[in-house]
């Protein structure tokens, strides 16, 4: 009995067996095919991989798997000394943990008189990898030269290669380009960075490089306002924004002497923001202030000019005026001290309708500036500093046409520099005839003492001068208080 049970499982294995082989031995007298076809099969490295070999009819013929010359099986006997080849009892060749060296053609042949047979491709697909980047990971470049990046891949099938920026977009405007080698004209500051090559090929996961590009240059300034308009004991703040790698040294400087940190000149330097703090302004501050940025790439300077002067005005009132021959033009001007002075120019474009840039030309070649003075008496009170608003009737203009008007002010340390060209037109109509009559009657032309009221920061002066086509008038405010 102890026996018998072993016995019985090696006839019942036989039994099994020869009951296939009768299955498949259908008729000895057909000639064998294949059931199986040819196929490609894509596996990644490591994978296990199983190449059938089905055959109808084998008949008593010998089935070869075979790899070039080299024979891997005949019939039930695996050749192939590789421990991760093994032959399947249905004739499939499998193959574990396959290698990049697997990769080929496996074929798998019936030996018939005239050997018939069937070849599997085998590809073995490889993650991407970076083999390198040039010229290094971590590059410093001068400003100006041009610089050529190239990332170097290997896998299966070969990766497609992109180039981004970390946190940014190209130099070229893209957010990423495909291509091997990245190349950067002429690099400017705004190109420093980290570029990162990105290779893809489907298969397992990406694979990125970085290059950091530093840029070299010499210190770059930039003034956030080049004139900074201040005032008796006000406190003043000078800024140079600087831009430069291997943290500048940025000094302040007036009239060639460096000034150091005290009470009165505070310097702070914030990231990029390097702030020269003047407190309680004198006169003796005002002048002009140099501010330098040094690093060991060169050095580079900027000038702020530190003014009593009052600023540019701002003409507030609206384009179009109401009136076919006057415009109340109106300003803005903040100034730390008294105003004393208005001039305000003005002349003649053209008609609203034609080209007006050659009617001015010709008027004004045939014409002298006429220049006149009005004084102006003050009556109540002009508060002195801050914000200040100030208007003035422009009398004896033509209907319909276009004006320029520049108004400068000034005050004890000198005018503001000229305000940026104003332009009006006049209307063809007069919009509201209740108010401009009584104007014009208490207002006679030439009449120099028609100022008519003057409230607390706001002057408004009326009156005009006989009229040609370019005006200036310089009025002239007295202070009584
Ligand atoms: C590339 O740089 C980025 C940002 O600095 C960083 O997050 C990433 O890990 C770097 N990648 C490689 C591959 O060094
Ligand atoms: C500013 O300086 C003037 C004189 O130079 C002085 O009278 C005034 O008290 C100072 N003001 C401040 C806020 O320090
Ligand atoms: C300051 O600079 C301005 C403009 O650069 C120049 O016009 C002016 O004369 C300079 N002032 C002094 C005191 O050097
Ligand atoms: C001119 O405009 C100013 C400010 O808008 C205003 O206060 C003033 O009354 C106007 N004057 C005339 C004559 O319309
Ligand atoms: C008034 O300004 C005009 C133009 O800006 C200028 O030509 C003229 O000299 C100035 N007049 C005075 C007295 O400043």
């Amino acid at each position: 009995m102890r026996l018998l049970l072993p016995v019985s499982i090696i006839v019942l294995t036989l039994l099994k067996d020869s009951w296939q082989a009768t299955k498949i031995k259908i008729d000895p007298g057909v000639k064998p095919t294949f059931i199986s076809t040819s196929q490609v099969f894509k596996v990644q490295s490591d994978e296990t991989v199983v190449l059938p070999c089905r055959v109808a009819n084998p008949g008593p013929f010998v089935l070869v798997w075979k790899r070039g010359i080299a024979v891997l099986s005949a019939g039930e006997t695996l050749v192939s000394p590789d421990p991760r080849v093994t032959l399947n009892p249905d004739y499939s060749l499998e193959i574990k943990e396959v290698l990049p060296q697997d990769a080929g053609d496996y074929v798998c042949q019936i030996g018939t008189l005239e050997p018939i047979e069937i070849t599997h491709t085998l590809v073995i697909l490889l993650p991407p990898r970076i083999d390198y980047i040039k010229p290094a990971e971590h590059l410093d470049v001068k400003i100006g030269s041009s610089v050529r990046f190239e990332c170097k891949s290997s896998g299966n099938p070969p990766p497609k290669i992109t180039w981004s920026r970390i946190n940014n977009i190209l130099p070229s405007g893209e957010q990423t380009v495909t291509t091997q080698e990245l190349t950067l004209d002429k690099v400017d500051r705004r190109q420093a960075g980290t570029y990162q090559c990105l290779a893809s090929n489907g298969v397992g996961e990406d694979a990125r490089k970085n290059i950091t590009l530093k840029v070299l240059y010499p210190p770059e300034i930039v003034l956030e306002t080049p004139v900074v308009y201040s005032g008796l004991n006000k406190e003043a703040q000078l800024v140079c924004i600087v831009h430069g790698v291997n943290q500048p040294t940025v000094t302040w400087h007036k009239h060639n002497l460096r000034l150091n940190p005290t009470e009165h000149h505070i310097i702070v330097p914030r990231v990029t923001r390097y702030t020269l703090i003047i407190r309680n302004v004198t006169e003796n501050d005002f002048g002009n202030y140099t501010c330098q940025a040094e690093n060991d790439q060169g050095r580079s300077k900027k000038v702020i000019q530190l003014t009593g002067v009052p600023p540019p005005v701002k003409v507030v009132s609206p384009r179009t005026g109401k009136c076919k021959d006057n415009y109340n033009i109106s300003w803005e001007v903040e100034s730390f001290t008294p105003i004393t002075e208005y001039n305000l120019t003005y002349r003649l474009l053209g008609d609203v309708n034609e080209d007006s840039t050659s009617k001015y030309a010709t008027k004004r070649g045939g014409k002298r500036f006429d220049k006149r003075k009005l004084a102006m008496p003050i009556i109540g009170s002009l508060q002195s500093v801050g914000l200040q608003s100030m208007s003035y009737n422009i009398r004896g203009l033509e209907p319909n046409q276009q004006y320029e008007a520049h108004v400068t002010v000034k005050n004890k340390y000198g005018w503001s520099p000229e305000s940026e060209a104003f332009t009006f037109k006049t209307s063809d109509s007069d919009e509201s005839t209740a108010d401009n009559p009584h104007l014009f009657a208490d207002n006679a032309i030439g009449d120099v003492q028609s100022v008519r009221s003057f409230t607390a920061n706001k002057a408004q002066l009326i009156g005009s001068t006989a009229v040609t086509f370019i005006y200036t008038i310089l009025i002239i405010l007295l202070f009584f208080n």
